[in-house]
């Protein structure tokens, strides 16, 4: 094709591609059906974990279940059945461990086989600033929460490539895509697992194997009690955000391929003018929103766990 009939091609398709999304505004896009799927979560113990295999149980999938913490992780199966699983498994895992992801990784193929929809889910902070944050608390964060992803990716990634089937869900945060004070290990993770799963995405997309989809999750914090404490300046502008809809969102956008999915909506546009406005704007503006202040009062879990 010659350059001329490229460009035109390629103007078409834009104008079509953004009159399809405009019509989807109103439109709702079809959901996929999911049933006897096989859903791994990680970090399932707990907080969104918990509620998005509820969400997949009602769908009837099959769950495997991973956590570090025993009781949370029964208590999360428990639910999951109660919700309408088709089966549930659960697997003690620390994440942390790339050895430990690859050994539960190989028992859950052979007792269940194949995983079809991988949502990565567990994450740990820190929230210190940097220069008080352990060494072994930055490693373990970058651990959980990115290296853990490509160990999961190894595992599980191949058979759906296999397939041409398949969903990668990438539970990253807001904290992805904005840099935070008082929170540098923890947005270096995130910034690296956004980056991780978009570039596998691509790569499934340069290589045709279009039955695999990337959902990548930006929220902003979550009453999930991990970041108990933080402070939101502008509740109407920057909500801390209900963990059950937060659930249910990242459930719509994977049963209908969406690729990202950032909460509240005022992230898509803080995220686009952060790298258009002046610097100092940008400051200005983070400060006026209480962006600088949120990790003042920053708690926590109270009890150490995933
Ligand atoms: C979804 O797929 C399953 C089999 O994979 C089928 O039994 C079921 O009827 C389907 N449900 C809908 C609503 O299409």
């Amino acid at each position: 094709m010659n350059f001329f009939l490229e460009t035109v091609r390629a103007m078409l398709l834009s104008l079509w591609f953004n009159l399809e999304s405009l019509v989807f505004l109103v439109v709702p896009r079809k959901r996929k059906n999911i049933s006897g799927e096989v859903v791994l979560i990680t970090g399932a113990g707990s907080g969104i974990g918990r509620l998005m295999a509820q969400q997949f149980a009602a769908l009837d999938t099959v769950l495997v279940l991973w956590d570090i913490n025993q009781e949370g992780l029964k208590e999360s199966a428990r639910l999951a059945g109660a919700a309408g699983a088709k089966r549930v498994h659960h697997f003690l895992c620390d994440c942390s461990d790339r050895n430990e992801v690859y050994r539960v990784a190989d028992q859950v193929k052979r007792e269940v086989g194949d995983v079809s929809i991988l949502v990565n889910n567990a994450g740990i902070v820190t929230g210190k600033k940097f220069i008080d944050a352990p060494d072994s608390l930055i490693e373990k964060t970058m651990e959980v929460n990115i290296m853990a992803h490509f160990w999961t990716y190894k595992a599980f990634l191949p058979a759906m490539i296999a397939n041409n089937h398949g969903h990668l869900v990438s539970i990253a945060s807001s904290a992805g895509l904005i840099g935070v004070n008082g929170l540098a290990d923890y947005c270096a993770s995130k910034f690296a697992a956004v980056g991780f799963a978009e570039s596998v995405g691509l790569e499934l997309v340069a290589t045709g194997k279009n039955g695999v989809k990337t959902t990548i999750v930006c929220p902003y914090f979550i009453n999930t009690g991990m970041f108990d404490g933080c402070q939101t300046k502008c509740p109407s502008i920057l909500p801390i955000l209900n963990a059950e809809y937060v659930a249910k969102k990242i459930l719509h956008a994977v049963l209908t391929d969406q690729v990202y999915l950032m909460l509240p909506k005022s992230i898509y546009l803080i995220a686009a003018l952060k790298n258009i406005l002046p610097m100092k704007q940008g400051i200005l503006l983070g400060q006026y929103l209480g962006a600088f202040n949120v990790m003042d009062d920053f708690r926590g879990r109270s009890k150490k766990q995933e």
